[in-house]
C-alpha cells in the first residue's frame, strides 16, 4: 500500500454535459495492489493510515494518465514531415518508412522509440496503429508489455493503392491477426485491434476478412480512417460505388462501441447519425488535420449528433506525442471555427485527454480519472522553478485556470512521474528499462 499526497486534478464526469473539473489541493491517495482505495484530504487519509509509506508530490500537480486514441508507432521517425495533403504524405513520407518495418531488427529499434515517446509524454493507455508486417506488430506488443503501458494495437492490413511490399491477401491478413490476437490479447494490459489502414486501400474481402477477426477475438477492438481528406473522400466514394465512408466499414459489422475512427474532418449528417447509432467513437487528432491541411473538425455537430469523441496524437502526421499540444491545438481549431465552434475549456481538454478516451476504448471502468476504485494511472507535472508554466502555475487565479496553463505552456519535459496501475514506469529523466 502507498500514500500519495497531491494537489489532484480530473474530470470524473463529462464537462460537454455539465460535469465539472475537480480539484483537490492536498489530497491522499491510498494505492493498494495499483487500484485506489480512498482518497479524501490528506490530514484525514493519514489519520486512517498512520503507518504507511508517504509519496509526497507537494508542488505541481496530479493528473490521470494520457490516453492517446490514435497514434501509429512506424511512424515516429518521420514525425515532422510538413507542407504535404494526406495522399501524397503517406507516399513520400510515412510508406517508405513504414516499409522499413519488414526488417524486425529496425522494427524493434523504431517500437522502442515509440514507446518512449508515449512514456515520456505521459500517455499511459494508447489505441495503436500498428505495421504492415506481422513481425513488427509482435515486436511492438512485446515493447509495450515491457514499458508497462495499456496498448491496444494489430496488423495494420491492405489489399490495393499502396506500395506493394505493403500489401497482403484477405487470406493471409486473416492468418496472421488470428495468430497475432492468439498471443496477445488479453495478455496483461494489451489487446488486439483489428485495423484495415483505410477503406481506400482496402477492398470489401479484405474488410470482410477483418470482420471474420473482429467477430472471433472476443474483445478486440476495430480502428481505421475516415474522412479526413476531401481527395481521399471522393477517391473512396469511386472505389465503393458511391458508399458514403461510414458505410464502407458499416456494411461488414466494423463498426460499434468497440470501434475508434480517426479523423472524420468532413462526415454527412447521416455519417454522424450512424456513428452515434453504433455507439462509435471518433478520435480528434487536431495538429495531424492542421500539418496536413486536412480541415477544421467539426466538434460541435458530433455533439450535437451524441458521437463519442476523444483526442488523438496522430504522430507521425501529428507533431508529437504530447497531448497537452494536442488539447491546445483542439481548443485553437474551435476557436477559429468562429460561430460553429465549441468554446472549450481546460476542463473539456482534460476530459477528451482522458476520461474521453478511455470510455472511447471501453476502459471508463478501469482508467480515466483517480476515483476510487480506478487503477492508479497518473502523472505528476512539475514544470522547473522559474520556467513560465511554474511561474503561470503560481500566479494561477484557480484551478481552471492553472489547468488551462498546463495545455497552454505543458510539454513533455514537464512530466516528473508516470504511474501504471500503481507501477511507477518514469521518473523525470527515468524510464523503467
Ligand atoms: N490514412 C491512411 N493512413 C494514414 C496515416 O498513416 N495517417 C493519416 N493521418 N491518415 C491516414
Ligand atoms: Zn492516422
Amino acid at each position: 500500500m502507498t500514500l500519495y499526497r497531491a494537489t489532484v486534478l480530473d474530470t470524473p464526469a463529462d464537462p460537454f454535459i455539465g460535469g465539472q473539473l475537480r480539484c483537490e489541493e492536498d489530497a491522499g491517495v491510498v494505492v493498494e495492489d495499483g487500484v485506489i482505495t480512498a482518497r479524501g484530504p490528506y490530514a484525514e487519509i493519514r489519520r486512517a493510515h498512520r503507518d504507511e509509506p508517504v509519496v509526497a508530490l507537494r508542488e505541481g500537480m496530479l493528473l490521470p494518465g494520457l490516453v492517446d486514441t490514435h497514434v501509429h508507432f512506424p511512424q515516429v521517425r518521420v514525425i515532422g514531415g510538413l507542407g504535404m495533403p494526406l495522399l501524397d504524405w503517406l507516399d513520400q513520407c510515412a510508406l517508405p518508412e513504414e516499409a522499413r518495418l519488414a526488417d524486425a531488427t529496425y522494427a524493434r529499434g523504431v517500437a522502442a522509440d515509440f514507446v518512449t515517446g508515449l512514456v515520456d509524454a505521459g500517455t499511459t493507455t494508447a489505441l495503436v496503429f500498428g505495421s504492415h508486417f506481422a513481425s513488427a506488430v509482435d515486436v511492438m506488443f512485446e515493447v509495450a508489455q515491457r514499458a508497462g503501458l495499456r496498448v491496444t494495437t494489430g496488423l495494420v492490413v491492405s489489399d490495393r493503392s499502396l506500395r506493394p511490399e505493403l500489401l497482403s491477401t484477405p487470406d493471409r491478413a486473416y492468418e496472421e491477426a488470428r495468430a497475432l490476437a492468439e498471443r496477445w490479447h488479453g495478455n496483461g494490459r494489451l489487446r488486439y485491434a483489428v485495423t484495415p489502414r483505410f477503406s481506400f486501400s482496402a477492398s470489401d474481402a479484405m474488410l470482410e476478412s477483418c470482420a471474420a477477426t473482429f467477430k472471433e477475438v472476443s474483445g478486440s477492438w476495430f480502428t481505421s480512417h475516415v474522412n479526413e481528406n476531401l481527395a481521399e473522400i471522393d477517391a473512396v466514394a469511386t472505389l465503393f460505388d458511391g458508399a458514403h465512408y461510414v458505410q464502407t466499414y458499416a456494411r461488414h459489422g466494423l463498426v460499434d462501441r468497440s470501434s475508434v475512427l480517426a479523423h472524420n474532418v468532413h462526415p454527412s449528417e447521416e455519417e454522424l447519425t450512424l456513428l452515434a447509432a453504433l455507439g462509435a467513437s471518433v478520435a480528434h487528432c487536431p495538429t495531424s488535420n492542421s500539418a496536413l491541411g486536412s480541415g477544421l473538425f467539426p466538434l460541435r455537430r458530433h455533439l450535437d449528433h451524441g458521437v463519442r469523441v476523444a483526442l488523438g496524437s496522430d504522430v507521425g502526421a501529428g507533431t508529437g506525442f504530447c497531448l497537452f499540444k494536442e488539447g491546445l491545438q483542439a481548443y485553437f481549431m474551435q476557436q477559429l471555427l468562429g460561430r460553429d465552434g465549441v468554446a472549450l475549456t481546460s476542463a473539456h481538454l482534460l476530459w477528451l485527454a482522458t476520461a474521453a478516451g478511455a470510455d472511447a476504448l471501453g476502459l471508463a471502468e478501469e482508467v480515466g480519472d483517480l476515483s476510487v476504485g480506478k487503477q492508479f494511472d497518473a502523472i505528476w507535472v512539475l514544470p522547473e522553478t522559474g520556467d513560465p508554466l511554474a511561474v503561470g502555475l503560481g500566479n494561477a487565479k484557480s484551478p481552471l485556470d492553472a489547468l488551462a496553463k498546463v495545455f497552454a505552456l505543458g510539454a513533455t519535459s514537464d512530466i516528473a512521474g508516470v504511474w501504471v496501475g500503481g507501477e511507477q514506469v518514469a521518473a523525470g529523466r527515468f524510464r523503467r528499462p
